[in-house]
């Protein structure tokens, strides 16, 4: 069956009420902590993509079992290290980073060895990041050149860490807190900031983690060897999902969009802030407090007059998956918009700004790159009237995204290929499209 699909119209004049699948971020941290806790949590609204299926396929080889009823995942947890590890077990965390990195931590007792492996994109990324620390705990963890695969034995002498998180990484800073839940007495990480669910969703379980927040990083103080019972959650809409809806409304003409039960944790609305920065007028309303994090629906227009922006570096690692959608809008922007120490970007599932040139050239914007900064000449009069294609982006959903939603605003004939990369993250995404109106052949 094909693999790509075709776009040749633009959208515009809609006003809709939508909703975004679930947080991937949260899903697959809510299914690895429910497994370490003692008792049947209940996970509602858990998103169904294939990052998060191999969470819940990873924590069933580890020994754990579930059941779905309804839209509730039941999962029996044992308690902390309470896997059953086989001989000679494999664990595929396919395309994920996030499973693969932090899943480690919960390997660090591991009494026989588990080898980890992933897909072609997530072979390629880097491990080091999760290594060093994990060394440093005490566990024993080989790989060829930090990538994939990984040999992980653990030790029954752990002990606590103080550690310097300083890439803004909320992976690596995940990896850390996981393992110091098995290890005996205090685990101090200093971590540049980042998301900040596992911290969010440890406090509302009662463990005993505290957060001293600092002018650009955290001090964060984990207890280890505290057992905690299993929980009730129901997971909120993903903002990395909602990105795309929000940049499609504000780049087509007469257009409004509610986007509702989005989760709005400060450490991820950069794209609003940065959006608004550029004359964007997106408000969050229906505000409410769940666990810690907080929900609200997202209100967007289409706004005619964007400006450039000088985007302030504090706000990289709040956008860091959004970035590519920004560009977007940076290209159709009044002035030249600049973005710094994006670094990080090339280190995702593909070397999202090595793409995020050649996309932008691709599509006729002028790009000035300087290692990690960029800066993009924007056209507020941009429009598309050629046939395009992208190729070779190994299979990214955010680039597979990133492109729909520029042949719906901007225009031209497009060839989008690798489909099924919406899987990863947003398996709902061509179908909210096709309500809204857009036709994709
Ligand atoms: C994620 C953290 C980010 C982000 C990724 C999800 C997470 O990665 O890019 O999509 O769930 O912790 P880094 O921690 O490597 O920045």
């Amino acid at each position: 069956m094909a693999n790509h699909i075709s776009i040749r119209h633009k959208l515009t004049n809609f006003n809709k009420r939508i909703e975004v699948s679930a947080d991937k971020s949260i899903s697959i941290r809510a299914v690895l902590l429910a497994s370490q806790a003692v008792g049947i949590s209940k996970i509602s609204n858990l998103l169904e993509s294939e990052d998060v299926l191999n969470s819940l396929k990873t924590i069933k080889k580890l020994g754990i079992h579930y059941t779905k009823q309804g839209n509730i995942y039941k999962i029996h947890g044992f308690g902390l290290n309470g896997f059953n590890i086989k001989k000679n077990l494999v664990l595929n965390a396919g395309n994920s980073g996030t499973l693969a990195r932090i899943i480690l931590g919960l390997l660090v007792k591991s009494k026989t060895q588990v080898k980890l492996i992933g897909d072609k994109s997530l072979s390629k990324r880097d491990f080091y990041r999760v290594i060093k620390p994990l060394k440093l705990f005490g566990v024993n963890i080989t790989s060829k050149n930090n990538n994939l695969p990984i040999k992980i034995i653990g030790t029954d002498f752990l002990r606590p860490i103080k550690y310097n998180e300083n890439i803004g990484s909320a992976q690596v800073k995940t990896c850390i807190i996981f393992s110091a839940l098995n290890t005996p007495g205090i685990t101090q990480i200093n971590s540049k900031s980042s998301r900040n669910h596992t911290e969010l969703m440890l406090k509302s379980l009662g463990y005993p983690i505290k957060i001293i927040k600092k002018s650009g990083y955290e001090k964060i103080l984990i207890q280890g060897l505290h057992q905690f019972n299993c929980f009730e959650y129901e997971i909120p809409g993903d903002i990395s999902s909602a990105s795309f809806f929000i940049v499609l409304t504000l780049l087509s003409k007469n257009s409004k969009m509610i986007i509702e039960k989005v989760n709005t944790n400060r450490s991820r609305i950069g794209l609003i802030t940065i959006l608004n920065k550029m004359g964007a007028k997106i408000d969050l309303k229906n505000k409410k407090k769940y666990n810690g994090e907080e929900i609200s629906d997202i209100h967007v227009r289409s706004i005619k007059n964007l400006k450039s922006i000088n985007c302030p570096q504090r706000l990289n690692s709040s956008a860091i998956d959004e970035f590519l959608i920004i560009f977007l809008v940076a290209a159709k922007a009044k002035g030249i918009s600049k973005f710094r120490d994006l670094g990080e970007m090339n280190k995702k599932e593909s070397k999202r700004l090595d793409l995020a040139v050649k996309f932008l050239k691709l599509i006729g914007v002028k790009v000035d790159r300087f290692e990690n900064d960029i800066n993009i000449h924007g056209n507020p009069d941009l429009v598309l009237s050629k046939s395009y294609e992208m190729k070779n982006f190994l299979k990214d959903h955010r680039i597979f995204f990133l492109c729909c939603i520029t042949a719906l605003t901007l225009g031209g004939k497009w060839k989008i290929n690798d489909k099924d990369s919406i899987n990863t993250s947003f398996p709902e995404f061509l179908k909210i499209l096709e309500e809204i109106g857009a036709k994709i052949n």
